[in-house]
Formats: C-alpha cells, sequence, structure tokens
C-alpha cells in the first residue's frame, strides 16, 4: 500500500488537508465522467504545482505515429490514443490582483469529496494569499447523465477577512497536449474561436481522424444568491476565449460562478450544427438552472444504484472500495452506444490509449450484463462484431487468410494499434475473450438469435484463425501452438501455453455447435452466414481435427497443466521468499531475470479454469490453485480477483478476502505505486466479480442461475443486486442467515447451495 490518506465513508471518496505530494493522484482517484465525457480532477483554478490535466470525449481519438526501437513487419503503423481534450473547466481567480494558487497560499482547510451515491465531485478549501487576504472557495461540479454532452460547476469565493476585489477569469482553451504523445506532436487544429453574449464556443478537429468538436461555456455570476448583470471583458487568443468579470465583495460577501460547459461532437451531431446544437443545450440548461440539473443527476445516479448496489456492513473500507469500484465503471460506460467501449484507463489518463483490450470481455461484459439492461451486454458484444472486417484484415496483414480473424490487442476502431511484437503478435488468446464473451452472454440472457444474427460470423473467423495458427507435430502426434504469450506477459515466446491452447480448441468446438444450432433452428440465418463465409462441410473436419487432438502440458508429479512446455524447468521459488524491496519486480527487476524466473504476472492457467471451471472437479481447482497462487505476483490489476474467486471455491476464504482488499482498493491505497497516471477501470468489474462471484457464487451455466454465498469472517453481512431477465433480485448474507429477494416480482428459478427453489418474492435459509 502506497497511500492511505482517502477516508473511509460508505458513499464518498473524502480527501481531507492539502497534500501537494498528493495532487496527482487525487486527480485520478477523484475524476468524473458521464460516459460520454469524462475528467481528471483537476482544479478549476490555476494551480502552479505539479498537476496532470486530462479531459476526454469517448470515442474521440488520434492515430500517434508508431515509436519503436527495431520495426517488426506487421507492426501497426500507429497507436490510437484517447485525446486530452479542450479544456472547460478553467476558472483563474485573482483576489486583488494576485493568483488564487493553492501551491503558493497557506491552506489551513482542504476537502474533497466524491460524492459516489449522487454523482458529484465537491472541493473545500480556505486559503491565505501572499497578500494577506483569506478566502473561502467551495466548488461543486458534475457532468450530467441526463443531458450527456454537459456539465456544470459552481464555484464561490467569499473573503473572510477584507474587502475585496475578485477576477473570475472562466475560459476555454483547445491549446492543450497529451502527455504520452510520441513525437510531441499538438493532435487538434483549432478552426474558430466563437465567443457569443456571456457564453462562447472554440470548434476544433482532430488531425487525421478529423473528429470535430465544439467545446463550449456559458457563464452566470451572483452576489449571494443574487444574479449579477456584469460586464466583462473578452480576452481572445488563437486557441483560448477567456472572460473576465471583475467583482467587488466585502467580507463574507459569497460571490459565485455558474459554468455550465459543453462538447457537442461529430460523432453525434452534424458538422454545421455543432455550435447550434451547442447553443440548443445552454438554453435549456440554463433555463432549468444548475439547481434543478444537480437533483437530476442525483435521480439519474439513483436509478443506477437501484439495480447494482452492493451494501458491506461491518467494514467501510471495503463498502467504500466496491462503490468507488461499481461508480467508475458506470462513469467510464453506459452502454447506449455500440461504437463505445471500455478503456483499462477510462477517462481519467492517457496510459493505455483509453483503447479497447481483451479486458472488456473477459471482464467488464458480466458486471454490465447483470446491472444493466441487457441491451448493454449485447452493445459490446456487437462493437466486436462491427470490427469483424478489420479483425480478418488484420490476420490477414500476418499471413492469415481465407477469413480467418484476429481481434486487436488494443483498438479504437478495429485495427490492431498495439506494437511490442510478444503482445502484438503473440498474445492471440484474447481471441478467445471475444467469443468466451458471447458464451457467457448466452448463459445469462439465453438471447440464442443474437447467435443467428451476429455471434456465429465472429466464431467462423476465429476458429478459422486457431485452425490455421495451430500446426501438427509429428513429434507429439498433436497439434501445437507454438511461439504466444499467454495472459501472463511475464512469459514471451512460449510453446503451448495452457490457457491459449485451451481457447483454441473451445472456440473450434463452440463455432461447430452453435453453426449446428443454428443450422435447426434458423436455417435462413444458417445459409446467408455459411454462404457469405464460403464455408463448406470438409473445412469443418479440419477444424475439428485441430481441436480434438490440441496438446496440453500436463504434470503427472503435480497433477497439474502447466503453463507452458518447460515450465518445469524453473526454479519453484514462492512469492513469500521474495524480499519485499524486490517488489513489484516489473518496477526492480531486468526483464530478462523476469523472463526466466517462475513467477506469474497475473492469473494464466488459473485464468482458464476460471473461465471453465464446470469442466474441473473442485480438487483439479485446488490442485492448480495451490501450485500456481505460490507463484503469482499479481502485478496485473486483473490477477487478484480470479484468485479471489477461485479462492472461494475451495473454501480458502481468508485467502479469498485478501485478494478483493487487494483489487477493491488498489488505485484507492494505490498498490501498484501508479493511480497518478489514472484509474484501472476494467479491473474493476473484476473486484465486483470477487463479490458476486466469488463470496456470492453466483453462476450462469447453461442458462440456469445459482448461487453458494459465503461470507468473510471481517463482515457483518453483504448483499448485492442483479438485472435477470429483466427480474431484480437481492442477495443477502450474514453469518447466521442467506436471504434472497425477488424486488419485481416475475417468479425466477433459482439454484441454492446445489437445490432449486423458486423465487417469487421472498426466500430464506
Ligand atoms: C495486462 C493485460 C491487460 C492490460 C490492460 C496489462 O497489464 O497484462 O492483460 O489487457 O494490462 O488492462
Amino acid at each position: 500500500m502506497n497511500l492511505n490518506y482517502i477516508v473511509p465513508n460508505e458513499w464518498s471518496i473524502i480527501e481531507e488537508g492539502f497534500n501537494a505530494s498528493h495532487v496527482t493522484a487525487s486527480e485520478s482517484i477523484f475524476s468524473i465522467g458521464n460516459g460520454a465525457m469524462g475528467q481528471r480532477a483537476n482544479f478549476e483554478e490555476k494551480y502552479s504545482g505539479k498537476t496532470f490535466q486530462g479531459s476526454y470525449i469517448a470515442g474521440i481519438y488520434y492515430p500517434d505515429k508508431t515509436r519503436v526501437g527495431w520495426w517488426k513487419n506487421g507492426y501497426p503503423e500507429y497507436f490510437a490514443k484517447v485525446l486530452n481534450a479542450p479544456n472547460w473547466i478553467g476558472i483563474d481567480v485573482k483576489i486583488n490582483g494576485e493568483d488564487l494558487d493553492l501551491k503558493t497560499s497557506q491552506v489551513s482547510y482542504f476537502k474533497r469529496e466524491l460524492n459516489m451515491k449522487e454523482g458529484w465531485l465537491q472541493r473545500s478549501f480556505i486559503a491565505k494569499l501572499q497578500n494577506g487576504i483569506e478566502v473561502k472557495v467551495n466548488s461543486l461540479r458534475f457532468l450530467s447523465l441526463r443531458y450527456n454532452e454537459i456539465g456544470a460547476i459552481k464555484y464561490t469565493v467569499t473573503p473572510l477577512n477584507a474587502e475585496v476585489d475578485i477576477e473570475f477569469n472562466p475560459y476555454i482553451d483547445a491549446g492543450i497536449k497529451n502527455e504520452d504523445a510520441n513525437y510531441d506532436e499538438l493532435f487538434w487544429e483549432v478552426l474558430s474561436v466563437n465567443p457569443e453574449v456571456r457564453q462562447a464556443f472554440i470548434v476544433s478537429k482532430t488531425l487525421k481522424t478529423n473528429f470535430h468538436v465544439a467545446t463550449g461555456m456559458k457563464i452566470q455570476i451572483d452576489k449571494n444568491t443574487v444574479p449579477l448583470d456584469l460586464a466583462y471583458f473578452q480576452n481572445e487568443e488563437p486557441k483560448k476565449i477567456t472572460y473576465q468579470y471583475k467583482v467587488s465583495a466585502k467580507q463574507n460577501d459569497a460571490i459565485t460562478i455558474v459554468k455550465f460547459g459543453s462538447y457537442v461532437q461529430s460523432m453525434n451531431h452534424e458538422i454545421d450544427k455543432l455550435i447550434s446544437h451547442s447553443q440548443y443545450l445552454f438554453d435549456e440548461v440554463s433555463n432549468i438552472g444548475y439547481n434543478q440539473l444537480l437533483e437530476y443527476q442525483k435521480e439519474d445516479w439513483a436509478k443506477i444504484w437501484e439495480t447494482s448496489d452492493i451494501v458491506i456492513e461491518g467494514d467501510v473500507k471495503a463498502q467504500q472500495a466496491i462503490r468507488f469500484n461499481i461508480f467508475q465503471l458506470n462513469q467510464t460506460y453506459s452502454g447506449d452506444d455500440a461504437r463505445l467501449n471500455i478503456g483499462p484507463k477510462g477517462f481519467t489518463g492517457e496510459k493505455y490509449g483509453g483503447s479497447t483490450y481483451w479486458d472488456t470481455e473477459a471482464y467488464c461484459i458480466p458486471f454490465y450484463m447483470s446491472t444493466k439492461d441487457k441491451s448493454v451486454a449485447k452493445n459490446l458484444l456487437k462493437y466486436r462484431y462491427n470490427h469483424l472486417g478489420k479483425a480478418i484484415e488484420n490476420a490477414e496483414k500476418l499471413g492469415f487468410k481465407n477469413g480467418a480473424a484476429l481481434y486487436p490487442m488494443v483498438t479504437m476502431n478495429g485495427e490492431e494499434c498495439h506494437n511490442e511484437w510478444e503482445i502484438t503478435f503473440e498474445e492471440i488468446h484474447r481471441n478467445g475473450a471475444m467469443i468466451y464473451a458471447i458464451y457467457n452472454y448466452l448463459n445469462y440472457t439465453n438471447d440464442f438469435k443474437y447467435v443467428a444474427d451476429y455471434g456465429l460470423e465472429v466464431m467462423i473467423g476465429v476458429a478459422r484463425f486457431w485452425h490455421q495458427r495451430a500446426n501438427f507435430s509429428v513429434e507429439k502426434n498433436k497439434y501445437v501452438i507454438l511461439g504466444v504469450t499467454g495472459p501472463n506477459e511475464y512469459e514471451n515466446n512460449i510453446n503451448n501455453n495452457f490457457y491459449t491452447n485451451y481457447l483454441a480448441k473451445w472456440c473450434i468446438k463452440y463455432a461447430v455447435k452453435n453453426l449446428k444450432k443454428v443450422q435447426k433452428k434458423y436455417p435462413e440465418d444458417y445459409k446467408r452466414i455459411v454462404d457469405k463465409a464460403c464455408l463448406t462441410d470438409s473445412e469443418v473436419v479440419a477444424w475439428m481435427q485441430v481441436a480434438e487432438l490440441m496438446y496440453f502440458p500436463y504434470s503427472q508429479k503435480h497433477n497439474v497443466y502447466l503453463q507452458q512446455d518447460g515450465f518445469l524447468d524453473k526454479d519453484y521459488i514462492t512469492v513469500d521468499k521474495l524480499p519485499k524491496e524486490d517488489r513489484p519486480i516489473n518496477q526492480k527487476w531486468s526483464w530478462d531475470r523476469i523472463l526466466r524466473s517462475c513467477y506469474i504476472k497475473q492469473a494464466d492457467v488459473l485464468q482458464g479454469i476460471y473461465m471453465f471451471e464446470n469442466k474441473f472437479t473442485t480438487d483439479e481447482i485446488a490442485s492448480h490453485f495451490n501450485f500456481y497462487e505460490p507463484i503469482t505476483v499479481h502485478e496485473s490489476s486483473l490477477s487478484p480477483c480470479v484468485h479471489s474467486i477461485l479462492a472461494a471455491k475451495i473454501d480458502k476464504m481468508d485467502k479469498a478476502y485478501e485478494m478483493y482488499l487487494r483489487t477493491s482498493r488498489l488505485d484507492l491505497d494505490d498498490y501498484n505505486n501508479e493511480v497518478h497516471e489514472g484509474l484501472h477501470i476494467t479491473s474493476m468489474a473484476g473486484t465486483w466479480l470477487t463479490i458476486v462471484q466469488g463470496f456470492g457464487g453466483m453462476r450462469t451455466f447453461k442458462n440456469k442461475l445459482s448461487f453458494s454465498p459465503q461470507i468473510p469472517k471481517e463482515w457483518i453481512s453483504y448483499s448485492f443486486k442483479i438485472n435477470y431477465n429483466e427480474t431484480v433480485l437481492k442477495v443477502y448474507k450474514s453469518h447466521s442467515e442467506t436471504k434472497f429477494y425477488n424486488e419485481t416480482g416475475k417468479a425466477v428459478t433459482i439454484e441454492i447451495n446445489g437445490k432449486s427453489h423458486e423465487l417469487v418474492t421472498e426466500l430464506s435459509l
């Protein structure tokens, strides 16, 4: 744990006292978003200390030219980056001519609160400037869920010890940069700066990708809640526009500036209507008013919590953590737009390019599927269906043919934009996650029509890839898959990674099973798909041969599948023997030392066992867990959740709880010393899985909803909600009781600890 300053609270993330060394970490932790845009919690007023500025608009990216030392054929030419977008939050403040700047002031009181229940960010402080003037400031900011192109700030300054002149300089600034730009280039071109009465817009477009965005601001000022009709001075620069308001304030006068901000962009509007739509929105929200807009925000967040809240009694830190995870997932992705996805850092930083990884399919889909309408998970699946053509092109670039599809490791628009050979070319297991997500969706929703409409085509492309990627080993008399990287990125270019081979086999068999099923249930769709894909019976027979004869490395001595060929040649030295100073090994050891060691970055064999748990006995799960957990360093945020769920399954509740804490407070306590770069959004879905699938034991194999709830000894009780086929169910577990509630009233059959029950309203065990 590297940070320990977040005040435990059930519904809020709170920071008390100003510490300049926490600013960049807090900018990540207190980030806000509404699915369409998001912002790091940068201060509105000038801050001359260390800060990482970030505002992001969903779906808007820039293809930054790839930078690598040794170019390898097959690398993509660019890396799509999520873009730092024009800033509309800025309000520079001067008091008697001096900048209000927390870095140069004496701060006697500082509190920041992210209210997760209601979806707003507040900051209050008392600061004495160098000129001796003491002011109290309160700012409350939110990004509206109801009007998702709009955000609002209410910023109040109260002089505490003198009559002063206050100058507010609200601005919009399109002269921004990405810190992670490969060649220090600018990614935006400003097209026009448009001042209007008390509102202004800057239209800019991204270079190369041509996304057009109108960034807007609208200003209102009042003194002690009475609106002021002030004249203002307008300062127009090539990429920035600032309005300067001067107000004189007596001691204890509260001068408030309300600033509405907006992004209206060309993915959703015609380019020539960007400004008119922004004007329309500002008229609308000004009529509604800041206070009412905030009320809407509270109502809309209340609705989200109705189907997604998890309540933990007896452990405030655990409670705060799980709500933080659920809150951030909802801030990142609202699910109504199949062009969008969930970047591992969401709208909280630049690293990972804000792009889509296998994280979505392997970790996030269950969360959105269980807490929202099923259309949300379907949109996520359709995102990949819509990229099938690009996945086929991507495979072609690497020499595959005949419609084989390789989904990218990292993408914004379906094209691969990752460029480290051991990941781009070798981490092909990601292809399996695409199919696993469909399987998961079907198990939960029983929406088989999805397969006939979309899913089967993806399954065919992926099966073709595995068929071509495997080769027959005469020596082994089996099919092998050579030169891969499994989920454990601390091993590269290995042969026969168990997880990859297992998924390859499973994907082929699953595709064939679904081909047969679609042929029977939807013969017309079957014909359409088979004709489009030019699929023949003999090709399917050839796929099946690969699946039937797939090779898996196994150790009789340890009774476990091995992560790869030759794994037992390594020194098996457990993680507890590693000196503390050596951790995390990816920051302390040379890469070659990591590669030669037995240490596993993240669940790999165990990832497969987690995903296909029904194919393994409890003893088999335990032997694999006992072999791999002691050598796993969990240096990927995606790892502890899988280990936690399996630990709960094999009755190691202490271990399950230890892993839960690690995943749930990863960012709040900054376990990996990197929270300043942004939050780990996708692993937050893993935290949710830890409670629902781990402690709650929820499974949905073959459309059978089952639970086997357990409770960590540290908690008094917990409860979670799921939305199952349009029915909201609540599961409650304490040390003495297990209860199930049906909140919508449509009877549901559930299995509890192996026994079937009809849940109409309430069940108590
Ligand atoms: C993990 C990958 C993951 C990526 C983005 C990496 O550290 O090893 O599995 O896809 O982070 O979350």
